[in-house]
């Protein structure tokens, strides 16, 4: 009752800050806890208006009201897809799940770079595992497009087996499945990227998806610490499969966009606006080996003007995750507001309008 009785309050702007400014105060970790369970509580902001005409989009098949999705990791666990759904989400990717609960790596494990808007995380997959997503997820009804994001085991003695349980368990909750073989932070993972370890895992996941009773849409989540020769491998790879699409990318093992910064040399992988140029550049690259095949452009997004640059550099559809924390839940408001006015004053119909505008220039490094 009380808690339904503040849920307005959030929505007025100074409290809002006051909330996000409160969480900047707190262990990263601990502020993203305390997020999860606001949302939970049915704390979180709500929206009130229907998405823009020009913000329908489809992707895979799928249709989405809006092109804005939460990237994974934010909603390991599966706990909060409904509340980010009404707060506007088009899209909401929970994961990544492993077959088996795991701890993850030892705490601390997230880290603010307060001088550049980034983070780094070292997280490691922590989470429960696939029963407990598996139960959270049967017989709700989201309101978004529900991605479930599945990786490995840490300590598994055959990684691709961990992704195939992974499809035959969530094909009949999901959307859409990503297949996360990009995660710095479990061992040997990345490895799965190189061209014959990548060829028998499609194999076997595209086998596992067809024995699903429904077809689910499955995208290939890479890194963007992958140079042109290994991305022409991987399009390679690629091309005679009917892989749906791909998302680019996951965070970064580079640390030339924050060199100097406070935590700058904690392990990890690094995510939020240090992340934009490099993870748009590899988008782009991705987008000139790929044709028409839907990518989904994630990494650094935190305003309105990179949203519209990641559409422009090649993608159908966008995730963000990093800028949240810094910008608060309702930047997500404002990049589709954002998104439309793009759309309108250049005098096109939608967003799709707006892909690959400029994939030449980005792929080329024109913009970094
Ligand atoms: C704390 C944290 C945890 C993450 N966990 C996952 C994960 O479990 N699986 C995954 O595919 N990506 C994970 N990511 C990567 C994001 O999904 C995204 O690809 C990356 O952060 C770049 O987007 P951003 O700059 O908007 O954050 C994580 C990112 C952060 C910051």
């Amino acid at each position: 009752m009380i808690l339904s009785r503040l849920s307005p309050l959030l929505n007025v702007p100074l409290v809002r800050s006051l909330t996000r400014d409160a969480l900047l105060q707190m262990d990263p970790e601990i502020a993203h806890g305390a997020t999860i369970s606001a949302l939970r509580m049915g704390l979180g902001p709500e929206q009130t208006e229907p998405d823009a005409p020009e913000l329908r989009t489809h992707l895979c098949g799928l249709e989405l009201s809006n092109p804005v999705g939460m990237a994974a990791g934010f909603d390991k666990n599966a706990e909060v897809a409904k509340p980010l759904a009404r707060m506007g989400f088009g899209m909401v990717e929970v994961g990544t799940v492993t077959p088996r609960p795991q701890s993850g790596n030892d705490k601390p494990r997230l880290f603010r770079l307060p001088g550049s808007d980034g983070v780094i995380n070292r997280m490691g997959f922590n989470n429960e595992g696939h029963a407990a997503a598996f139960a959270r997820l049967k017989g709700a009804h989201v309101g978004a497009i529900l991605g479930v994001n599945i990786g490995a085991n840490k300590d598994s003695e055959d990684f691709v087996a961990d992704y195939v349980t992974g499809i035959g368990r969530f094909s009949e909750v999901a959307d859409y499945l990503t297949i996360n073989i990009s995660s710095p932070n479990t061992p040997g993972l990345r490895n799965l990227q190189a061209d014959e370890a990548l060829a028998r895992l499609l194999d076997a996941c595209l086998k596992a998806r067809s024995k699903a009773p429904v077809r689910v849409p499955m995208l290939l989540k890479l890194a963007p610490d992958l140079d042109e020769t290994q991305l022409d491998a991987i399009a390679r790879v690629i091309e005679p499969t009917d892989l749906d699409g791909l998302i680019v990318s996951n965070t970064t093992l580079s640390r030339d966009a924050v060199a100097g910064e406070d935590n700058a040399t904690q392990t990890g992988g690094l995510s939020g606006k240090p992340l934009f140029a490099l993870s748009t550049q590899r988008l782009a690259q991705v987008r000139q080996r790929v044709g028409t095949r839907p990518i989904i452009g994630v990494g650094g997004i935190h305003s309105p003007e990179t949203a519209v640059m990641k559409f422009e550099a090649g993608a159908d559809a966008i995730q963000l995750y990093s800028a949240l924390v810094f910008g608060g839940l309702e930047l997500l408001e404002r990049i589709k507001r954002g998104l439309v006015a793009s759309v309108r004053a250049q005098g096109l119909n939608s967003v799709a309008d707006l892909t690959g505008r400029t994939t030449d220039d980005w792929a080329a490094g024109r913009f970094n």
